[in-house]
């Protein structure tokens, strides 16, 4: 079996691109710090596929930890997840990000070139493009000034991947952006654990639907956009999975020094009252919400034209936004220590 480092695999995208290997024959190896994750991923890891997956615990910008991995294992590829990822954190704490988001990608891709391992996907973002001109966005939209040092850590990363091939680098690399990843695996064996007050819509709806918060506040009803809410691309968790799969498999066929990048979303937008209103629909709670102040830095609408992925990658979003947001309810549920049968 080939083996995948996936650095950050014991957190929300990792453990579900694990499990996704997993069924694609591959055979991931995770290294994660877990300073945004628990040991019972790599567990729920473990009930879904029956498998002990190798686990290394520490810092991926730990250059020891790294060559000791890369020694140990004979890898094929990488997939690299690990970063700090919440951009209100990071307004206030700018070093922390640019820190580790920019150091473990330089600490990997010298690890990468030491032992000749060439392949690497790396999780990008759809704040790259800030509030795009035209909706929906292409690859080929140019990037906009970062709203956040999260966001420009995800551009810088993104320059570096590009300047190293165009140095000629032993190097292919695909950078996928992704849309709005919710959802967790259908056993609620993993799913989205925020610590903390969830900045993100879908767990703010999913504990407020458990009762663990009292209300849920939509941030401004008065935007451009149909029902005046903002409009986001929900990808399942499963899906956006699968495009690391494609990604990582795609790149076996490529000749390095390579670099492209792909959106990875459904290519339909949902607005914040659609979603409420679905999760409603597909759990039989009705949720308590206000509506408060618009947020500074929120881009209003953003969804991605999917065809470069569709059609290169053979990639296509499997599962719809109830889907999403049923199996994000049975992941609360299980954490919540209930079960909606
Ligand atoms: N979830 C989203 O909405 C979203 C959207 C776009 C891009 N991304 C990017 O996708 C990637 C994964 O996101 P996620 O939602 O799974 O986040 P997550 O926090 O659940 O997972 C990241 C994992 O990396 C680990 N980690 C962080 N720094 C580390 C380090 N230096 N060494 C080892 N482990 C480290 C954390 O403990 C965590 O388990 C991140 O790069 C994030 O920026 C996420």
């Amino acid at each position: 079996m080939e083996k995948i480092l996936i650095t950050g695999g014991a957190g929300y995208i990792g453990s579900h691109t694990a499990v996704a290997l997993y069924e694609a024959g591959y055979q991931p190896i995770i290294i994660d710090d877990f300073s945004n994750s628990e040991k019972s991923a790599v567990d729920g890891l473990k009930k879904i596929t029956g498998k002990e997956t190798p686990c290394y615990e520490g810092d991926c910008n730990d250059v020891f930890l790294m060559d000791k991995i890369f020694t140990e294992n004979q890898l094929s590829g990488v997939i690299h997840f690990a970063a700090f990822k919440a951009v209100g954190e990071s307004t206030q704490l700018p070093v922390k990000y640019y820190k580790n988001n920019i150091n473990s990608l330089l600490v990997l891709l010298e690890t990468m070139e030491k032992h000749g391992v060439e392949n690497l996907v790396f999780s990008s973002s759809c704040t790259v493009y800030g509030q795009p001109d035209q909706l929906p966005v292409k690859e080929s939209t140019p990037r906009k000034d970062a709203e956040s040092p999260y966001g420009n850590t995800k551009k810088i990363c993104e320059d570096i991947l590009s300047d190293q091939v165009k140095s000629k680098a032993r190097l292919s690399a695909i950078a996928l952006r992704y849309f709005n990843p919710i959802g967790a695996h259908a056993s609620s064996h993993i799913g989205e654990l925020p610590i903390g007050v969830p900045s993100n819509l879908v767990p703010f709806v999913t504990q407020t639907g458990a009762g663990i918060r009292k209300e849920l506040t939509v941030f401004g009803n008065d935007y451009d956009t149909p029902d005046g809410t903002c409009v986001r691309d929900y990808i399942h968790v499963m899906d956006l999975a699968e495009a690391h799969v494609r990604a990582i498999t795609y790149l076996k066929d490529k000749k390095s020094p390579f670099y492209d990048w792909f959106n990875v979303g459904t290519g339909k937008g949902n607005t914040v009252l659609e979603v409420i209103e679905t999760f409603e629909k597909v759990s039989g709670k009705p949720l308590t919400y206000t509506v408060g102040p618009r947020r500074p830095g929120d881009v209003v609408k953003v969804w991605a034209d999917t065809e470069k992925i569709n059609h290169e990658l053979g990639w296509t979003a499997r599962f719809s936004l109830e889907d999403a947001l049923r199996d994000s309810w049975n992941w609360q549920l299980n954490l919540s220590g209930n079960s909606s049968s």
